[in-house]
């Protein structure tokens, strides 16, 4: 599967309903929303008043990727929002496994989040419970950071583990992907590629989201 999944916090948030119309009428496949809680991650980004107005417009899955400290307690509240998929940090909850079910539960696809120096190891018990596994190639907190190339080594140890342990769990990945390495991840084994300044700074922003399908 070849998904692109463009992130939002690159978007203008003075003009978010023009950015995700211009999204619905593009090739991606879902909505990458970053929920920040200047707790986990340095930044604050927003919360579920912007994620109810996004789902407003948006004629895509919402992607939501809570960057929050135990984000058990906020499960309910973002389905309310609209978050069709939730993925939560490996490095930000003390029973994941609950984390998963609750989101399962509540009707969400749910996933795991690795930071960049979280081996793909630790997903050993977990995976089975995941409909995605997204990896950070960056530290996560900001857009347009610079891609970590180690990335493409968990990609190929996640597609094993997947192939072993949950055949149908996606793998996404997260944080300076671009036109030059997009290819490179789909061949690595990656399903779902988030993009935001690559998308977003382009002169053609539905161009640039085809290319990356190619
Ligand atoms: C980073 C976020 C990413 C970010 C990606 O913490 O999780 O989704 O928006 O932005 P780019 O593609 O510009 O690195
Ligand atoms: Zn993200």
């Amino acid at each position: 599967m070849k998904y692109i999944s463009p992130s939002l916090l690159s978007a203008d948030f003075g003009n978010l309903q023009r950015d995700i119309e211009m999204l619905n009428a593009s090739q991606c496949d879902w909505l990458h929303v970053d929920v920040m809680d200047g707790l986990f991650v340095p930044n604050i980004s927003f919360g579920q008043p912007i994620v109810k107005h996004i789902k407003k417009h948006a004629q895509k899955p919402l992607d939501v990727h809570l960057m929050i400290m135990d984000p058990g307690r906020y499960v309910n509240d973002f389905k309310e929002a609209g978050a069709d998929i939730l993925t939560v940090h490996y490095e930000a909850c003390t029973h994941l496994d609950r984390v998963l079910h609750a989101i399962h539960d509540a009707g969400m696809k749910g996933g795991v989040v690795l930071n960049p120096s979280s081996p793909v190891c630790l997903l050993e018990d977990i995976v089975q419970e995941c409909d995605l596994v997204l990896l950070m190639s960056v530290n996560p907190g900001f857009g347009g950071q610079k891609f970590i190339e180690n990335t493409y080594n968990k990609v190929r140890q996640l597609r094993e583990l997947c192939n072993r342990k949950n055949p149908h769990c996606l793998i996404e990945v997260d944080g300076g992907v671009n036109l030059q390495n997009a290819h490179l991840l789909f061949e690595a084994g990656a399903d779902v590629l988030v993009a935001g300044n690559a998308v977003f700074k382009s002169n053609d922003p539905k161009a640039t989201i085809h290319q990356m399908k190619q």
